[in-house]
């Protein structure tokens, strides 16, 4: 200790160290070392990660669409989860989508929005879904999707955007700001009581029985002259934008046999009705199969379960993870499992040494989880099926006779099924080409098959080769089912497809 004083005394007196002294006094000054040049001596500012969320700029970044799009970036987004809760609590789902001058509407009789993922969502500083760790064909998978609308109102409208979600008897108003100078998410979150379930009436002034339960989310704007929306340029009465509104709310009909679905848009009411209430379908509530999972998602599902319980003061064995999974909910099968991994009575925890995962023991236990279950045949993750797509396309006006249907699934490895249909609208249509494309269940805003096969020239160049270019009446429909879809962007909007991501051939 001594000795290093020393030192530095000495270094405080050489001449190398007045060169220094001097250097700095210049810099206070604000001059440059070299020259008497000004400088400007940068500080170091953190600000939160919470504005990732709060400008047009971060939230087009975050959804992958522009603003003009955000409408149809709500209602995938909301419907999606709309779909997935109602599944997840073996709900026929029945959705209402309603657009007018100060507001969308998803409307939808499901179990609800807990209030505590909704404090979650809240949090702009971590991710909130009850589906991201789990490898699965879910809708959502990131658990960002509420968090980028829950601000949009604001960012559209800074004096009287809002958010109202009616769930579980109570009424959330959600206003979302910024403190200008600390760079920080204000949130007014305020909450009464709604009248009782029954009576509730849906904030456009219709009862729906149906509907009269569940989660209602509402993003709203004020007024505008004309009934402009304050989304770019958008007017919501152009021709195209509603065009394209509809064909979306459509698409979500077209892929779930299951759902009834209403479209209310400016008090013009569109009706899918559901062909097969009782369809079947893999759900989000049951178990994944750990053939769908590598080592990376396996550690990525144990780490959240580990945070959770610290977070909880628990510590869950090993045994309770893997009765998760299909397969193993029987004590045989999972005895074996955990004797052949060594984890037997190992608590989660276990698998953590230092500050990282085991991953040669968590590798061994998937292993051991593959070897004793059977992989999950194709078809259990749900067909949607050549009648219901028949009914679809004939409802759109399709010739009856150019209606055709074809499905692939895999036959090894991870599974999946790709189903198309493709009609035509006949010689009297002044119709341009129609395509309805998506992957689980879910409708996309822009085709996301836009790069596949060996030249990467993706579907509609696909279609033009075979005739049905975009001037033709026709409508092609394109829907893929896979345990594990991988999308270039968060706003899901281009799929990674080809056979060494998606194991398709
Ligand atoms: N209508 C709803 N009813 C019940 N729960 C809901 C509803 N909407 C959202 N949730 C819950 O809120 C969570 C967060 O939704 P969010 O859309 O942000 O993420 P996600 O659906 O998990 O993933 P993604 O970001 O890919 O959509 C969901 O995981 C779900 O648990
Ligand atoms: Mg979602």
């Amino acid at each position: 200790m001594q000795s290093t004083k020393n030192a530095t005394n000495k270094t405080a007196s050489s001449p190398k160290c007045k060169k220094t002294r001097a250097t700095s006094q210049q810099k206070k000054q604000g001059l440059s070392p070299r020259s008497k040049d000004p400088v400007l001596n940068r500080t170091t500012f953190k600000t939160s990660r919470e504005m990732d969320f709060f400008s047009e700029k971060e939230l087009k970044n975050q959804t992958a669409h522009n603003i003009d799009e955000w409408p149809l970036v709500i209602i995938k987004e909301l419907v999606d989860n709309a779909l997935d809760a109602c599944e997840e609590g073996d709900i026929a789902p029945a959705i209402e989508v309603s657009a007018d001058a100060t507001g969308i509407t998803i409307l939808d009789n499901g179990p609800g929005l807990p209030e505590v993922t909704l404090q979650g969502a809240l949090d702009f500083t971590v991710r909130t879904s009850n589906r991201e760790a789990y490898v699965s064909p879910c809708r959502g998978a990131q658990g960002n999707a509420l968090k980028t609308i829950l601000p949009m109102a604001r960012v559209v409208d800074p004096e009287n955007g809002q958010l109202i979600i009616e769930t579980l008897g109570k009424r959330h108003t959600i206003r979302c700001g910024c403190d200008p100078i600390s760079q920080r998410a204000v949130v007014h979150h305020d909450i009464v009581d709604l009248p009782k379930c029954k009576n509730r009436e849906s904030r456009n002034g219709t009862i729906n029985q149906a509907l009269s339960c569940g989660t209602s989310i509402r993003i709203e704007w004020g007024a505008r002259p004309n009934s402009e929306w304050p989304f770019g340029d958008h007017y919501p009465h152009d021709d195209d934008f509603a065009r394209q509104f509809r064909e979306l709310v459509q698409g979500f009909a077209v892929f779930n046999p299951h759902l009834s679905l209403t479209l209310n848009w400016f008090n013009k009411r569109t009706t899918w009705e559901a062909t097969d209430p009782s369809w079947n379908k893999w759900k989000p509530h049951k178990p994944t199969s750990a053939h769908w999972y590598e080592l990376a998602h396996l550690e990525r599902l144990i780490g959240a379960y580990v945070t959770h319980d610290r977070d909880h003061d628990s510590d869950r064995l090993v045994s309770d993870l893997v009765a998760e999974f299909d397969g193993l909910i029987g004590s045989q099968k999972r005895s074996k499992v955990l004797e052949d991994a060594g984890c037997h009575r190992v608590k989660l925890s276990d698998l953590v040494v230092g500050e990282r995962l085991d991953s040669a023991r968590i590798s061994g236990l998937l292993k051991a989880m593959q070897v004793h279950t059977r992989p999950v045949k194709s078809t259990r993750l749900g067909i949607i099926g050549e009648d219901h797509l028949r009914a679809r396309l004939l409802a759109m006006g399709v010739v009856p006779e150019s209606f055709q249907y074809s499905r692939k699934e895999s036959k090894d490895g991870l599974p999946w099924v790709l189903e198309s249909a493709f009609g035509w609208k006949g010689d009297e249509s002044e119709d341009w080409r129609t395509i309805i494309s998506g992957a689980n269940w879910s409708a996309a805003i822009k085709n996301p098959f836009r790069s596949f096969g060996a030249t990467g020239e993706g579907l509609e160049s696909a279609l033009t080769d075979m005739r049905a270019s975009a001037f033709e009446p026709v409508v092609f429909i394109l829907h893929l089912a896979h345990p594990r879809v991988e999308y270039t962007d968060r706003g899901k909007s281009s799929l990674v497809v080809g056979a060494k991501k998606q194991g398709l051939s």
